[in-house]
């Protein structure tokens, strides 16, 4: 073989040379550097993984609650939101993210996320002026007679007679829908809405009166009071036997 032969192959050496290294396809960059899921603090990629399936991407359109909603996160404080997330709520599907309570995040990522979640979708000035109620019940202990009233002043024109469904909404005493939701989830929901879903907060009612910190705890003692009680709990045993010994 001479000379002649290798030219091209010589040629081709020296031109990927030249070309450098980093053009070598495949080569990471900075931006793709791999890192450990405990180390993720970006939170795009933090509420993608871990909660845009439930809660919509972008905070909106879920089958749960919309994050991105000012008037919730203005409700919900930061100790409350870190609470939540790192806590989870026990016997619905919104899961514990803390690695201390069997999830998989640290506790600098579920404050991380807090932050951000308020950050981003909150507007911290704009609802100063509005006294509201409480995120979490406090002394106004609900009463669900005095509920069962305000349903009829603020609810009853679109979720119908005794929250069986109406003509613009629909049952909210339906037992499946009571037995998934907490406490606390109906409280929220009575006080900020559902916002993307029409559903109006405690400022905007039909009869042009904000709901009362009192009236939003009787309102939700009154959705309560419909829950049908857990299978083997006390009051489902005493139901069951007055059942067969009338
Ligand atoms: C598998 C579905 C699911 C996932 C994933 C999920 N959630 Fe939830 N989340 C729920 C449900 C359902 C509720 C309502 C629970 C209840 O009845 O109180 C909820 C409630 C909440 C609440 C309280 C709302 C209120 O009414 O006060 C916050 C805050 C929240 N989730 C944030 C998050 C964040 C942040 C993530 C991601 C780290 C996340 N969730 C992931 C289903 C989910
Ligand atoms: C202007 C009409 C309107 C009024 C008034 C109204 N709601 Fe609703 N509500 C809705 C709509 C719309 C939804 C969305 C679901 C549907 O279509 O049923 C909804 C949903 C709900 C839900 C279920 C939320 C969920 O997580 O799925 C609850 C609980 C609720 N309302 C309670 C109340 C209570 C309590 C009142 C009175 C204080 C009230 N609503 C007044 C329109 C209304």
């Amino acid at each position: 073989m001479t000379t002649k032969h290798f030219a091209p192959v010589i040629f081709i050496l020296v031109f990927s040379f030249a070309s450098g290294c980093s053009r070598f396809p495949g080569k990471p960059s900075e931006a793709d550097k791999w890192i450990a899921p405990s180390e993720v603090l970006n939170f795009d990629q933090l509420y993608g993984e871990n909660c845009a399936g439930c809660h919509g991407s972008a905070g909106r359109f879920g089958a749960g609650r919309s994050m991105n909603d000012p008037f919730f996160l203005h409700l919900i404080d930061l100790d409350n939101l870190r609470r939540v997330i790192r806590e989870g709520v026990p016997s619905t599907s919104m899961p514990a993210f803390a690695q201390k309570f069997g999830g998989q995040l640290t506790d600098s990522q579920v404050d991380f996320l807090a932050d951000q979640i308020k950050s981003q979708w909150g507007n911290p000035e704009g609802f100063n002026p509005v006294p509201q109620p409480a995120y979490r019940e406090q002394d106004a202990v609900g009463d669900s007679q005095r509920g069962a009233v305000a349903y009829n002043s603020y609810c009853s024109e679109c979720h119908g007679a005794a929250g069986r469904g109406g003509e613009k909404a629909g049952s909210i005493v339906d037992p499946d829908f009571l037995k998934l939701v907490s406490d606390q989830s109906l409280r929220t929901t009575v006080i900020v809405g559902r916002r993307y879903i029409g559903k109006t907060d405690c400022r905007a009612t039909t009869n042009g009166q904000p709901i009362s910190a009192q009236e939003v705890s009787d309102l939700v003692a009154w959705l309560v009071s419909q829950r049908p009680p857990a299978l083997g709990s006390e009051s489902a045993l005493s139901s069951s036997q007055s059942a067969i010994t009338p």
